[in-house]
């Protein structure tokens, strides 16, 4: 087995620790943030660090980039208090994909990659129509990440939409069944295998696998 240290992690070349850092904690989220400016100009790029900040109330959280080049997505956050998050399936990944170049602020990526807004229920935030799990969010807090100057965005759910296939009896998402895509590192892509649930852990039983919730 491998064994590098800090002094070997900090010397190595910015794009090969970049790739090999980001790889190391697992497989992460796949999502496109839908956001519009005031003027009303929509904007969709792809995230890998969207988590679970909390159930009650439902809170979920994104980091940032630090703000050293324009970042649209937060920029239109801080102007309208609002942002969607939908999840990447394998049939639009390419298009996600490419939801992380840097079109001009004037040029919609929806457009550019040819995916297709969404308003539902009078959220004024775009979803994105390909996307079968699509939240709508509002926008609560951020905060700076002192150590290396990215931001971590909080952000309250106020609307979801969802396949009722998918759902078990108490609440769980079965989300290999619509191909909900995973991420790893900067620009890997898996369709993670279900392996099934499993009972309550408690120190006097062993696990067990559960069927639908129950
Ligand atoms: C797979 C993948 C995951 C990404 N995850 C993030 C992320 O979690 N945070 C971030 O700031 N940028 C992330 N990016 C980069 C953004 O998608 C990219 O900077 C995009 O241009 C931001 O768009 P915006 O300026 O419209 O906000 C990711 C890119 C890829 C390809």
């Amino acid at each position: 087995m491998t064994h590098i240290d800090l002094e070997y992690i900090n010397n190595l070349d910015s794009r090969f620790r970049a790739n090999f850092i980001n790889s190391l904690t697992g497989y992460k989220s796949c999502n496109l943030i839908g956001t519009c400016s005031a003027k009303g100009e929509a904007n969709l790029a792809i995230f890998s660090s969207l988590m679970h900040i909390g159930s009650s109330p439902a809170l979920l959280g994104f980091v940032l980039r630090p703000l050293t080049v324009r970042r649209d997505t937060f920029e239109n956050i801080k102007q309208t208090g609002l942002f969607t998050v939908n999840q990447v399936a394998s049939d639009f990944l390419e298009r996600a994909h490419q939801t992380a170049a840097k079109y001009p602020l004037e040029d919609s990526e929806f457009k550019a990659v040819g995916l297709n807004e969404q308003y539902l229920d009078g959220f004024k935030a775009p979803y994105v129509a390909e996307s079968q799990i699509k939240i709508g969010c509002s926008y609560k807090n951020h905060y700076l990440l002192e150590e290396n100057g990215c931001i971590l965005v909080i952000g309250a759910v106020e609307h979801i939409y969802f396949p009722d296939h998918i759902q078990h009896t108490d609440g769980f998402l079965e989300l290999d069944k619509i191909n909900t895509m995973a991420a790893m590192g900067q620009d890997g892509y898996a369709l993670p295998k279900f392996l099934g649930r499993l009972s309550y852990a408690r120190p006097e039983s062993k696990p067990h696998f559960i069927k639908n919730g129950a």
